[in-house]
């Protein structure tokens, strides 16, 4: 077997495996077709930009960066519009610019976009007036209407999830690196949204004291290239592993293969099990990943995703992400961290206050409270504080439009409310105003932390 043949069958082994949340493909047949169409693909990112998020991640584990990583819950074909790309890059700009500021570390900034295509389901059908089909399962699968003809998996659609990642992709960087992003437009970022809100009015202030910063640096002579553009990653749940498997790269001199399809892959809380395919395909490559972790997980388990993932304990490679709900992660946290810790291990940790607080409003619409998803990043951040361990940053689902998906924040959305402008194809995100509401709360103790240790 020649050489790259070897590091190809890497990307392979999970067949072996079982595959939780896999789509029942009804014709193999064109699924084997755009199967070997998106293999000789262009791939979406590059090895090189993949081993730099994972220096940059390295940085995050060792506590001298953050990770502030957000985007829907699941993109939409039908969302890939420049107003909606825009504006949730403008929103991490912003919140990554009130973060860097407050805890004076760099942020390591990555979208949950140009992938987020698919998603894992608790049952696999959906029942309505006496009717069912098949569970929605992102577009990258099937569509959200439900009627029998759209709910049928089709696999032109991993092709079509290939093309929209790759239409996103290059607004990003386009945006980021094309003056969009450049520090001096902070103000700029701002523009278009809801100005009358708190947060709104307090970025405003600080994008002054920035504009003065910059203007005192640049008096002085300081070389203040580098700010022109602002480095972004894009990330995704790694789930449908015929599409990873088909985008999967081997390059050139180094032993494991690349996802070419995201620079960073997450496993989900429903295919994290050890013995299923999803930690084999990711034990494979070579790219930073991530795994989530639910409140019943055991500390077994995480070791043994340990040994799995980044046997070389590797800094960077691998984070925990973990989504245990306001009301657990006070209990769940120090024994996992402590554990992880006597084992030498250097990973990141990330709080995902979203998916463990999760409610049913009265009017029956999936909500969370903005209260309780600051109550998990607070409990987070605290135990992390008391056992001298880094909080490493968050993951969010957020969009930079006006949606009335979660309650409350200083633009206080009430439950009546919700169905004003509820748009998420699956999960309820922050809207712009709650997203940096929460950059700001969130700043807050990190700026504590930078006082006292100063
Ligand atoms: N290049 C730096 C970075 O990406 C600084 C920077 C430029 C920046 N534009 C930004 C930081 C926008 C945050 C937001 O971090
Ligand atoms: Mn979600």
């Amino acid at each position: 077997m020649k050489d790259s043949e070897a590091r190809h069958h890497a990307a392979e082994t999970w067949r072996r495996y079982p595959a939780a949340q896999q789509p029942d493909w009804p014709d193999e047949a064109k699924l084997r077709s755009v199967v070997r169409q998106l293999s000789l693909a262009p791939p979406l990112v590059f090895a090189a930009e993949c081993d730099l998020l994972r220096r940059r991640m390295a940085a995050v584990a060792r506590g001298e960066a953050m990770l502030l990583q957000g985007g829907d819950c699941a993109e939409t074909f039908g969302q890939t519009t420049a107003q909606s790309i825009h504006g949730k890059l403008k929103t991490l700009l912003q919140m990554a610019v009130v973060l860097t500021h407050a805890s004076a570390l760099p942020v390591v900034k990555v979208g949950r976009m140009a992938g987020q295509y698919a998603k894992p389901r608790s049952s696999g059908e959906e029942r309505r007036d006496g009717i069912v089909l098949p569970a929605y399962r992102g577009d990258a699968v099937n569509g959200l209407e439900f009627t029998a003809e759209t709910r049928q998996p089709d696999p032109d659609r991993l092709r079509m999830m290939y093309e929209h990642s790759a239409i996103t992709l290059n607004l990003i960087r386009a945006l980021t690196t094309g003056g969009f992003a450049d520090l001096r437009r902070v103000h700029t970022w701002n523009q278009g949204f809801v100005a009358d809100s708190r947060s709104g009015e307090r970025y405003e202030r600080l994008a002054e004291e920035i504009d003065r910063s910059l203007a005192f640096m640049h008096a002085c002579g300081v070389d203040t290239r580098g700010l022109d553009t602002a480095e972004f990653f894009v990330s995704h749940e790694g789930l449908l592993l015929e599409y990873e498997a088909a985008l999967t790269r081997a390059e050139p001199g180094m032993d494991r293969p690349y996802a070419t399809s995201g620079h960073m892959l997450w496993i989900g809380e429903r295919t994290r099990d050890l013995d299923g395919a999803h930690v084999e395909y990711f034990s494979r490559v070579a790219n930073p990943i991530a795994v989530k972790l639910g409140p019943a997980v055991s500390v077994d388990v995480v070791m043994g995703l340990l040994d799995r993932l980044d046997p070389n304990r590797e800094p960077g490679r691998l984070t925990f992400v973990v989504r245990a709900g306001a009301d657990r992660i006070r209990d769940v946290l120090p024994t996992l961290v402590e554990k992880l810790k006597a084992e030498g291990a250097q990973v990141c940790w990330v709080s995902d206050p979203m998916h463990g607080n999760t409610i049913a409003a009265a009017s029956g619409h999936k909500t969370r409270r903005f209260d309780a998803i600051l109550e998990e990043v607070r409990g987070f951040v605290e135990v992390h504080r008391e056992l001298g361990s880094h909080p490493g940053g968050i993951h969010v689902e957020l969009t930079g439009d006006d949606v009335t998906e979660c309650v409350g924040g200083s633009n206080a959305i009430l439950p009546e409310q919700l169905h004003q402008r509820y748009e998420t194809a699956c999960d309820p995100r922050l809207n712009h105003t709650q997203s940096l509401d929460l950059a700001f709360l969130l700043a807050e103790m990190y700026c504590d932390h930078a006082d006292r240790a100063a």
